[in-house]
Order: structure tokens, then C-alpha cells, then sequence
């Protein structure tokens, strides 16, 4: 698919054309990846972060933001949880925070891959190569790191403060991949400032990339958040602004499916939060085969607040989990068994190791 193909079909809003987006999509994803929906177990481990994205509610910075980091004991609940409802993966994501150690981490991954027959997926933001070996030594299968957006001026001005010496996402997703990850990324959909042509370079990226998983959710403004407050503003100027609606994420959802057939996609929390009724399913009807239910402990979910809204609509994790094994059975889909990998590893050793087209 061309990059003009991709953003006519983002900027196509007849029902009918649609329908046949959405069915693609859905025909790809069952060829490729099964009906089966695999359900991950999340826990937000931290929301301490010393980042300023200005996108995000627990940027450094916003000091009445009350922070947690999870002790062992209480993580380890949360897997023995996610064990015991038979999911296949526990993924463990947390602010961007030095208080995770190298050392810390790895013994937690160490400890779950032992005790458990959990895949582990991390996702814990920018970290250094000898963090991510130690990670990978210790048994960690993949590793989530959105690159938000392909635009170079949009990222750094949602990404205000950012050390000059900071090396860029994609090559920390190079390092993933040489490290032998599942490498997962995406972006945000209908930022301040993003324009139909720069989502469909986003599109067009992740599928040079050849990404194991591809995160897609519509950015959601927080207004403690400066993009938040100042993000009217720039959606007003701008003629060509994607919107942050859920149509507009599960078109990039099911583009997404189409330029990258063998990704595990999720219908994400995000999408979920802007149509609480239907958000779920149609992410799974327009490309998406993976949920990732929220574990992390009542209490402190509540603090690990990236956007509003974010909270679920049962407090009671089980119940979530079982509402959501309920929906997948009414959309006429299986719950995945196992830790559902990437379907196409096999090919990775045939892979190049440098793909040139990760290099800009
Ligand atoms: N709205 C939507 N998504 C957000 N994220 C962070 N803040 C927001 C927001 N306000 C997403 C980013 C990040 C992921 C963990 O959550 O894409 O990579």
C-alpha cells in the first residue's frame, strides 16, 4: 500500500468504503493471526518517570501527583493472579523510572520466568542497552517502546526538556531487535499538531519496522498536562488535524493490520476509554487479537493516570478479566491459550541485522 493510499483511506468517511476497510482487516488478521484473542495481564509497576512528555499525565513534574512503586510481594501477587485466570503473559509496564534497577528488574523477570510459565513483556520506556541485555539475559521475551510519532518537529514538541544526549526510539528498537526481543511500538492517534500525512508516515513506519506488536490508541488530552491545556488551541489552527475519535484510531488499527499482517495488535485501554460501549469490540472487529486487562492492584491504578478516564468500569479484576473472556465469545472468537507470540519469529534469523530502512 502507498503512503497516498494509506491517508485516503484515512480521510475516507463513507460508510460504506469503510465497511470494506474494516472487513480487509479483519480478513488479514484471521488469515494471519487466528481467531484466537490473547489476553495480557498488565501491571503498572511505577508511576514514577523522570520524563516530561507533554502528553502525559505522570510526567516528572506534576508534583501533586501522589507516586507508587509496587514492592515485590505485591507484583507477584498480580502474576499468581494472572496465572490463576489462565492468562499466557504477564506485561509489566511502568513510568520511565531509575528506582527500576538493571539489577531489580532482572531478578523480577528471573523470579516470574521460574516460577511461572508467563511470557513476560516489558515496557518500562528508554533504557539503556546493558539495562535491556540484563533484561533479555534474565528471560524477558518483548519489550513495548511507542515512538509516538514519525514526525521529527512533532516529537520534540511533545517531548519538551529531553537531554540533547538522548538517543532516538527507533534506536532503542534497533537495540531491542539485535537483542533478540519481540519488538513492539506505535504511536498516538489525533495529537495536537498531527496531520493526516503525518499518521499515514507513522502507518508506513511500522511496517517497515516489521513490528512483532503495534500499539495504536487516540491520544486523550490531561488537562494537568500542558499539551493538554494547549492542545485546543492547536486543533483549532489546523485544517489537517487527525482527530483523537475512535474512528480515526481503528482506521489507523486496521491500516496497521494490512501494511504488518502478522503483528499482535491490541484493542488498546485507550480505545477502550473513548467508547466505553463498544471500543473493546471494535478494535477487535477492525484488525486487533490481543486485550491487555489491567491487574495492577485497586488502589494504585487509580495513580497511574497517563489520561483521564482510564479507569475501568469494574474495580474488580477478575470480574474484568471474565467480562472481557465474555466479549471475545459473543464476537464468535477463542481465548487464546499459551503466551501467544509473534507468529513470523521463525523468519527473524533471515532477517538482515542492520535493515536499512530503520536508518533515517
Ligand atoms: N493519551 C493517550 N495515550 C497516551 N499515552 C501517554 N499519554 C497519553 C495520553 N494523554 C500513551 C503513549 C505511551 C503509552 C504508554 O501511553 O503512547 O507510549
Amino acid at each position: 500500500m502507498t503512503l497516498a493510499e494509506i491517508e485516503t483511506w484515512l480521510r475516507e468517511e463513507d460508510a460504506g468504503r469503510l465497511e470494506r476497510l474494516w472487513a480487509m482487516a479483519d480478513g488479514v488478521r484471521r488469515q494471519h493471526v487466528g481467531d484466537a484473542v490473547h489476553l495480557r495481564g498488565l501491571v503498572e509497576l511505577s508511576n514514577h518517570c523522570r520524563r516530561q512528555c507533554a502528553y502525559c499525565g505522570i510526567r516528572a513534574g506534576r508534583n501533586e501527583l501522589v507516586r507508587y512503586r509496587l514492592t515485590e510481594t505485591e507484583i507477584m501477587d498480580c502474576v499468581r493472579l494472572a496465572v490463576s485466570l489462565g492468562l499466557g503473559t504477564m506485561v509489566l509496564q511502568a513510568g520511565e523510572d531509575p528506582g527500576l534497577t538493571r539489577d531489580g528488574v532482572a531478578g523480577l523477570v528471573r523470579r516470574i520466568k521460574a516460577e511461572t510459565a508467563l511470557a513476560v513483556t516489558l515496557s518500562l520506556g528508554e533504557r539503556d542497552d546493558d539495562e535491556l541485555a540484563a533484561w533479555r539475559e534474565a528471560g524477558a521475551d518483548r519489550y513495548l517502546l511507542r515512538f509516538e510519532t514519525s514526525n521529527p518537529e512533532l516529537y520534540r514538541r511533545i517531548h519538551p526538556a529531553r537531554p540533547v544526549e538522548t538517543r532516538d526510539r527507533l534506536a532503542v528498537l534497533e537495540s531491542l531487535r539485535r537483542l533478540g526481543y519481540e519488538v513492539g511500538s506505535g504511536v498516538m492517534v489525533g495529537i495536537p499538531g498531527q496531520t493526516y500525512r503525518d499518521l499515514a508516515r507513522d502507518i508506513e513506519r511500522l511496517g517497515e519496522l516489521r513490528l512483532d506488536m503495534i500499539g495504536l490508541g487516540p491520544y486523550l488530552p490531561h488537562p494537568e498536562t500542558p499539551l493538554g491545556q494547549a492542545g485546543q488551541t492547536v486543533t483549532d489552527a489546523a485544517a489537517d488535524q487527525v482527530p483523537n475519535s475512535a474512528v480515526m484510531a481503528t482506521k489507523a488499527m486496521a491500516l496497521a493490520r494490512l501494511v504488518c499482517p502478522d503483528a499482535n495488535i491490541p484493542a488498546t485501554t485507550a480505545l477502550a476509554t473513548v467508547d466505553r460501549a463498544r471500543g473493546h469490540a471494535l478494535g477487535l472487529q477492525r484488525g486487533a487479537n490481543v486485550i491487555m486487562p489491567d491487574l495492577t492492584p485497586p488502589g494504585y491504578r487509580e495513580l497511574y493516570a497517563i489520561y483521564p478516564g482510564k479507569t475501568p468500569l469494574t474495580a474488580d479484576r477478575i470480574e474484568a478479566v471474565r467480562a472481557v473472556q465474555a466479549l471475545v465469545a459473543s464476537l464468535g472468537r477463542s481465548v487464546g491459550r499459551g503466551p501467544g507470540g509473534a507468529r513470523h519469529r521463525e523468519d527473524v534469523t533471515s532477517r538482515p541485522k542492520e535493515c536499512p530502512s530503520w536508518s533515517k
